[in-house]
């Protein structure tokens, strides 16, 4: 393929001579302890930590009691794609959340071990490395920073698209020339998008849908933050696609999680959905990567998706969290999903570290979770990232010492 000029939000082409894996920077966890390694935090402070999107509620009251009536299940190898009364119960889930009509649970849906593993090996299914058509996978930037694992390592390359104020936090999809369209093997969405808080509307959606069948690519959709929102429940790809009369979900796969809507990150566990070829390519994969959820973990997690009451009870802390954060800060407004706060400063790493320094508090660069672009601007470095996972009260002590930072 000949790689088409791509417009200046293009990364530059990877070097045959470097393995892939040397392209990618440490993870931002890692480079924010490099960050704060060595700066003293006040004494007289208590530590809050935003820095992770690590939900810290109680554990809901059925995990103990349906793990321990399991027990047994893990002297069994459980099956990569989940046991059927799970798959049932996503199926039903799906159906209840989304209004959809019909899925079928032995076809288009398949147990995942949360949705980092699961972003990441898609891209070994969707994409050919051996092939020179093809070679793009889209992204929003900021992004979560395994679909840039992914992409690399699965042999594409990454396009980036830029996430700003000027577009509405949105992947602007008129702003991807048509060369890049063309070779697309497939684009990340992230609604609610970490870090931005922006969901996708139905005619952003629409949009897609037109790009990816005209362009012949599929569409991978994180809905891991779909329980979290300030105002109206969003979308998902799947019921647009229903809408949209397309059958069988073509081109599209679905993933979300337990981690986020039920605080339950440490279950790892989540589940794929959409259009049944895809789903059988990427469960060929599976099998042989091997990411099969334990059995006594499958009980629970089909407990958690059959009850929304701790998920309610869940958003309404996330919810004043956001409200409790902006009343103290005093300045700019929840964001439409997800519970982070994504904030304008002059320069975000030096934030990070003055927030340490000065008020205890660890919040990550936003520059941590974006890429430059090939002229070098990166749409993450004048933002910080804080996770609002600590409760309202903490949310409004955050707020309140973010606006003493001084750099
Ligand atoms: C946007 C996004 N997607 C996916 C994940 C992965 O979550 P999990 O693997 O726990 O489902 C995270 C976790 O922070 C996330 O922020």
């Amino acid at each position: 393929m000949e790689r088409a000029d791509a417009g200046p939000c293009r990364r530059a082409p990877l070097s045959p001579s470097r393995h892939r894996l040397d392209t990618l920077g440490a993870y931002p966890f890692e480079r924010l302890k490099v960050l704060l390694s060595g700066i003293t935090a006040p004494a007289g402070l208590a530590h809050i930590d935003a820095g992770a999107g690590e939900p810290r509620l109680p554990l809901p009251p059925f995990v103990a009691d349906t793990l321990q009536a399991n027990l047994s299940g893990f002297s069994r190898y459980p099956t990569t794609k989940g046991s059927d009364a799970l798959r049932n119960t996503v199926a039903d889930w799906l159906t209840r959340r989304y209004g959809l009509k019909e899925i079928h649970a032995d076809s288009q849906i398949l147990s995942a071990n949360g949705t980092r593993e699961a972003l990441f090996a898609v891209a070994h299914a969707l994409v050919d490395p051996d092939s020179r058509e093809k070679a793009y996978v889209l992204m929003p930037n900021p992004m979560y920073q395994i679909y840039l694992g992914g992409a690399i390592l699965a042999g594409a390359e990454p396009y980036f698209m830029p996430c700003t104020p000027a577009t509405g936090f949105a992947p602007d999809l008129a702003a991807v020339p048509e060369e890049v369209w063309r070779n697309t093997a497939f684009i990340y969405v992230c609604s609610p998008s970490n870090p931005t808080g922006w969901i996708a509307g139905e005619n952003w959606y629409r949009d897609l849908f037109a790009l990816a069948d005209r362009f012949d690519f599929n569409i991978v959709s994180d809905e891991c933050y779909s329980e979290i929102y300030m105002h109206q429940p969003p979308v998902g790809l799947l019921q647009i696609a229903e809408g949209l009369a397309r059958t069988g979900f073509s081109r599209c796969l679905v993933m979300n999680s337990l981690s986020k809507r039920s605080a339950l990150p440490g279950m790892r566990s989540g589940f794929i959905a959409g259009d049944a070829a895809l789903i059988g390519r990427f469960a060929k994969l599976r099998t042989y990567t091997g990411p099969a959820t334990p059995v006594p973990l499958q009980q629970v997690a089909a407990a958690a998706w059959s009850d929304e009451t701790h998920v309610e009870r869940h958003l309404a802390v996330y919810r004043r969290s956001l409200e409790a954060f902006f009343e103290a800060y005093g300045e700019g407004e929840p964001p439409e999903g997800s519970f982070f706060v994504w904030l304008p400063v002059s320069d975000g790493e030096a934030f990070a570290k003055a927030a340490y320094a000065q008020q205890a508090v660890t919040i990550l660069p936003g520059a941590y979770l974006s890429a430059d672009d090939a002229s070098g601007n990166n749409p993450g470095k004048g933002f910080i990232r804080a996770a609002l996972v600590d409760g309202p009260e903490k949310a409004a002590e955050l707020a309140r010492r973010l606006r003493q930072v001084r750099i």
